[in-house]
């Protein structure tokens, strides 16, 4: 385990490139794999997660060549295809680690194939929801053993996960959660349904699945908060993943808490159904400019500057959530270090995070002397521009390790972050990066 220390800097300066997204890699990895050709996809993102799906897409008889970049650049992933049906039983267990979205979107994939699977991850994971997947798929026909479970205080279905064929047929499914990864894993699954697949969500959540399937040659379409499916292959893509909205966001809230600071971060994707966070510290007043806005492979991506700015509380509930979910614990940073108070709602999602997000944040908050209250589905903060250093833990989730880094930007004595090394599910290079911009002591 790492202690990482930090001690507010005098001035923050400095221009970043967050690394690959996240959300977008895994879609490229997965989506290729299933077409027919092969697809290159440049500035894969980095972390664990990401090297997960491309191990479990391998156990399954794809082939994958990955060739490191040393600059700046993100590695690049070549995928070989295998076609609608062309994925073979895989000789061992796959091991989906820490990552949610491999083990949920890679369960739409094994649905409905004839051969024996058994998907399982670290602890973490094994202890996150997947009856919300298990149930729709099991709907459309999938064969799916899990474990028996309770999840906030209702029955649910854990991984391992195992998959033993079934034939799939389409169906009409209202989601009870805005989720893209719910989402997405049903859309997979839809592919090889009989019929067709549609799914109506309660809140727009990211629509990356959507936007590739649809340049790979997919029959989708969205509209409004539906979206429809039907059978077919896909074509293999080029991709250049843009830089990931949710890491980008850890050094947008600490150029604009910090009272000497100018940050550019360049190639961030900027896609709405992410960039909830950019929308929020503008309400909150942050000086953010969002230049040179382009295309990068469907999803549209710009650089964003942000400086030091004088931060007033907001209120953050309903449709914009699954928007900004991933960025909540570092918006909270924001918002004990604004004027007044930030009211977040309509965010029970966090829950059931990497860890329990919603009172994880909150605990530490309260630590750090800031008055703060946790609710059902969300939090209170009272911002009064002061937070106390000291010794938090990560506990093991990347989101609140790099958000605690944030908060050592800002406070009165030192922050240790320890089991630091957690950033590494997303962004491994978030403490060098830290580093080149000032804000890390040892
Ligand atoms: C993700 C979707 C979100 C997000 C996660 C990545 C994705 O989860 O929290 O980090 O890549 O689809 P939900 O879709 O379950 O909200």
């Amino acid at each position: 385990m790492t202690t990482y220390t930090i001690a507010r800097p005098k001035k923050l300066r400095g221009e970043l490139i967050a690394p690959g997204d996240k959300s977008v890699s895994h879609r490229a990895s997965i989506f290729n794999a299933i077409a027919r050709g092969a697809g290159q996809v440049t500035n894969y993102a980095p972390g664990e997660d990401c090297e997960a799906t491309i191990n479990v897409l391998r156990l399954l008889g794809v082939k994958i060549e990955r060739y490191t970049s040393k600059g700046t650049g993100g590695d690049t992933v070549l995928v070989h295809g295998q076609g609608n049906s062309g994925l073979s039983e895989p000789p061992d267990m796959l091991d989906a680690g820490e990552s949610g979205t491999t083990m949920r979107l890679m369960s739409g994939v094994l649905a409905g194939h004839s051969f024996l699977a058994v998907l399982t991850g670290a602890e973490q994971l094994r202890n996150r929801p997947m009856g919300r997947i298990v149930e729709p798929l099991t709907a459309m026909g999938a064969v799916i053993h899990g474990r028996k479970g309770v999840i906030d205080g209702k029955p649910d279905t854990l991984a391992p996960l195992v998959f033993a064929g079934g034939a799939l047929v389409g169906i009409s499914y209202r989601m009870p959660v805005a989720s893209a990864q719910l989402k997405s894993s049903i859309l997979l699954a839809g592919l090889r349904a009989k019929g067709e697949t549609a799914i109506h969500e309660p809140a727009p959540s990211r629509d990356h699945t959507e936007r590739m399937l649809s340049a790979m040659g997919a029959d989708i379409t969205s509209k409004g908060l539906s979206v429809t499916v039907r059978p077919g292959g896909l074509r293999a893509i080029d991709v250049q993943v843009p830089g990931d909205t949710s890491s980008a966001a850890f050094w947008m809230v600490a150029a604009a808490i910090h009272p000497d600071a100018e940050l550019c971060i360049r190639n961030v994707g900027i896609n709405p159904t992410r960039a909830g966070a950019i929308e929020v510290l503008k309400a909150m007043g942050a000086d953010i400019s969002v230049d040179d806005e382009r295309d990068a492979a469907g999803e549209p991506a710009a650089d964003i500057t942000v400086r030091s700015s004088r931060l007033r509380g907001t209120t953050i509930a309903g449709k914009i959530i699954p928007a900004l979910i991933d960025e909540v614990p570092v918006l909270a940073v924001a918002a004990a270090m604004a004027e007044g108070e930030t009211r977040i709602r309509d965010a029970r999602e966090l829950i059931v995070k990497e860890s329990n997000r919603l009172a994880a944040t909150v605990d530490w908050l309260t630590s750090a002397g800031v008055s703060a209250e946790a609710h059902a589905d969300g939090m209170s903060i009272d911002g009064k521009g002061v937070l106390k250093g000291g010794e938090f833990s990560s506990r093991g989730d990347h989101r609140l390790a790099m958000s605690l880094a944030v908060a050592g930007l800002v406070s009165d004595t030192t922050v240790r972050v320890t089991n630091g090394e957690a950033a590494g599910k997303s962004y491994p290079g978030f403490w060098d990066d830290l580093r080149r911009v000032g804000g890390l002591a040892e």
